[in-house]
């Protein structure tokens, strides 16, 4: 019911414009956001690298609902791809791309120029691109663009969402050499017809999906911090005989930053999702509604002396 209430909360354009502005918000989104701006992405950025994390970084930006905001969203990760090659950040840091923030919802073909302007971005700074996977109802778009940028920039990641019946299906053909695929149980809310819908269901399907990836010829990136499926994931590599730089662990920025550590320390591979931008309003409720107790980290916060 909370969780429910945060969604829709996360969806409303008045409530974000009136909490992007209050400083208790922006206190929260700290924990989770980089920041408002791109300086504050390669800063965050630098100190992730500097403890033996590898980075993928996403914008928020407005939600596009127009060709011009899809064209500033483009500009925006392709200015960002160069300073990071600037700073010397590549290819430890890559960036994770919406493909609804490049236009899909107004002309999938849109989505597709301005995602493989970014992915020359990146293979100009000697880094990669992941796409974002979003509902349902965009992932048989997603995996044609996918495809479609795959014949220029075969290093192109994909994102799986475990929660989805169809998803077992997508892993099998997606476990090829060079394949870049991330698993992870999936975050929007999808009817009984298309996604499992138990705890106990998707995380079944999630160790199913990694056995493929796994015993694929691809490179599995396993995001999760449940540690059951951690474990799983470190046993699978130790089955399949894969080394650390053949798979990685990914997690979000401010979610179990000790087990990002104590993964790194152990010789794994983690790279932290890492968001910046001046639309985190919807970002973060998602995220708090992922955990009720979350909301204790909310009430400390409301009621700290400032
Ligand atoms: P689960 O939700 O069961 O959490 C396991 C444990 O992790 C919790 O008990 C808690 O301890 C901790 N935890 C999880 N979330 C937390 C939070 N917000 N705050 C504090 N603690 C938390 N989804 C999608 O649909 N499309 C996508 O492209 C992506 N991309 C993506 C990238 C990366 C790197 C990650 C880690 C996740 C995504 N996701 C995603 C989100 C994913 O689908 C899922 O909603 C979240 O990762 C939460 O699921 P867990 O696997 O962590 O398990």
């Amino acid at each position: 019911m909370l969780r429910s209430v945060f969604l829709a909360a996360a969806g409303s354009a008045r409530l974000g414009r009136l909490a992007v502005a209050a400083p208790i918000s922006k206190s929260i989104a700290a924990r989770f956001v980089a920041g408002d701006e791109a300086d504050d992405a390669v800063r965050t950025s630098r100190r992730l690298a500097d403890d033996g994390l590898a980075v993928t970084l996403e914008f928020l930006g407005a939600p596009t609902g127009s060709a011009e905001q899809a064209a500033a969203t483009r500009d925006e990760y392709v200015s960002l791809l160069s300073r990071l090659a600037g700073a010397g950040l590549t290819p430890t840091a890559e960036v994770s791309v919406k493909l609804s923030a490049l236009g899909q919802r107004i002309d999938d073909r849109l989505a597709f120029e301005h995602a493989r302007a970014v992915c020359a971005a990146a293979a100009a700074a000697g880094t990669t691109v992941t796409l974002d996977a979003e509902d349902h109802g965009t992932t048989d778009s997603t995996l044609e663009i996918l495809a479609d940028l795959r014949k220029d920039f075969p290093d192109t990641g994909a994102v799986l969402q475990a929660y989805l019946r169809r998803t077992e299906g997508d892993c099998r053909e997606l476990a090829t050499a060079g394949s870049r695929v991330r698993l992870c149980k999936g975050a929007y809310p999808e009817p009984e017809s298309v996604a499992y819908q138990s705890a106990l269901d998707v995380d079944k399907s999630f160790v199913r999906c990694l056995n493929i990836l796994m015993s694929g010829e691809g490179y599995p990136m396993i995001a999760t911090h449940d540690p059951r499926l951690i474990a799983i994931g470190e046993d699978r590599a130790r089955w399949f005989d894969r080394s650390a730089a053949e798979f990685e662990f990914q997690m979000l920025y401010g979610v179990c930053p000790e087990e990002q550590a104590r993964l790194a320390a152990g010789g794994s591979t983690v790279r932290v999702y890492l968001p910046y931008g001046p639309q985190w309003y919807g970002y973060l409720l998602r995220r708090l509604a992922e955990r009720p107790a979350n909301l204790a980290l909310l009430g400390k916060t409301l009621t700290a002396k400032r």
